[in-house]
């Protein structure tokens, strides 16, 4: 895609670590010199900052078809799964909360959390690279408050079918909070269509920003009756209401924010979804899985173990291949000039709009090169 050109760093490397860190284009190293300057030659512009906070809300609630009063700015996946989780209440009967077992590690951790707070953790267990329906069906009941699912596998790209564990859920009285993390500007996002109660993902990786700043959707008709304890003064009805003796919740999403929002990462995510929706995601959701497809291909041709599902419909924008040795095999594509990460023994490939075919082939040379390292 033409928009190469505006990511220095294809001029020495095949970066393909999209999973992990989004590729720096000249646009968002221009908005970090843009917030430089303006704290330079303004000092603290709060007015403009504000209008920018409210630009990522926005931005935000268009790259997921939300209203912007459901957008809460965070300054991470984890900080707004924290706030939702700080928002249920596990006393009663319906205490319990499911995870599948392809979430990234955080989920866990803060549901186990919970536990403190009276609230019972059940994992999905995965059968093989994906997690069948089934498997939700059993572990959702009528004690169910809450199933946490990511959309796409951090581990091995696998994709699990929102739509329809979401109407499981929903069927049983029980919420759903989606970690879109690791699918956010690789394909069209749509919580309407999905139905779900909740949306969490950051900027760092697919969005071409920064790390410090991530988002919360909260579903319009829900966010009334639920009041977060993890707040602060940005999370008040009146920010500047500066009342020390009590907490008046805004009554839109930002309830579930905290404090000062992330100003210089605000810069830097407006440049990245600026950039991510030039380009268009229906359009990048065709390219990248053209690059999947010529990946997946190219590594079966040499027998390499794809550990991601092979049929397109079942991943995201990253595949993976086992690797008895994996951070040694990431540390010697480096060596070649080929970026990309590993989790758990398996190397992961993730391009985005910015590779091409190109970096496909130098990817299959460097991997054929150490192929003692892929088991
Ligand atoms: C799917 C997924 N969820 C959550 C996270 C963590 O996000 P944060 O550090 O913003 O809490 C990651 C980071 O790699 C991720 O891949």
């Amino acid at each position: 895609m033409n928009v190469r050109n505006r990511f220095p760093i294809f001029r020495s490397k095949v970066y393909m670590n999209s999973c992990s860190q989004g590729a720096l284009s000249v646009d968002v190293r221009r908005a970090y010199e843009d917030y430089m300057c303006d704290l330079e030659q303004r000092g603290s512009p709060w007015e403009l900052w504000v209008q920018k906070n409210e630009a990522v809300r926005n931005a935000f609630a268009t790259l997921v078809n939300a209203g912007a009063g459901e957008v809460a700015v965070e300054t991470s996946t984890s900080a707004a799964i924290s706030s939702v989780a700080s928002a249920l209440d596990f006393s009663g009967p319906r205490n319990k909360v499911v995870v599948s077992d392809f979430e990234f590690p955080t989920a866990g951790q803060i549901w186990h959390a919970q536990e403190a707070r009276g609230a019972k953790i059940t994992h999905v267990p995965a059968a093989g690279n994906i997690i069948p329906l089934e498997r939700f069906e059993e572990a959702i009941d009528e004690r169910t408050k809450l199933v946490q699912i990511t959309h796409v596998c951090y581990r091995n790209g696998s994709k699990l079918d929102v739509k329809a564990i979401t109407e499981i859920a929903h069927r049983k009285g029980a919420l759903v909070l989606v970690d879109a993390y690791q699918s956010l500007g690789t394909t069209p996002i749509d919580v309407k269509a999905w139905n779900v109660d909740f949306l969490a993902g950051g900027v760092l990786k697919y969005l071409l920003a920064s790390p410090g700043l991530a988002f919360l959707y909260a579903r319009k008709d829900l966010i009334s009756t639920l009041n977060p304890t993890n707040v602060g003064w940005f999370a008040q009805a009146n920010i500047f209401a500066m009342d020390i003796y009590a907490h008046a919740p805004a009554p839109t999403a930002r309830r579930f924010e905290s404090g000062t929002p992330p100003v210089p990462n605000l810069y830097a995510g407006l440049a990245g979804m600026k950039l991510l929706q030039s380009v268009g995601v229906d359009r990048i959701e065709a390219h990248v899985s053209e690059i999947t497809g010529a990946i997946k291909e190219g590594a079966m041709r040499r027998g390499f173990n794809v550990v991601t599902p092979i049929e397109p419909s079942k991943h995201g924008a990253m595949i993976a291949l086992r690797s008895h040795m994996d951070h040694m095999l990431v540390k010697r594509l480096e060596e070649d000039n080929i970026i990309l990460s590993c989790r758990d023994n398996n190397l992961r490939i993730s391009p985005h709009f910015y590779n091409n075919l190109e970096d496909v082939d130098r990817l299959m040379d460097g991997l054929t090169k150490h192929k003692d390292l892929l088991v």
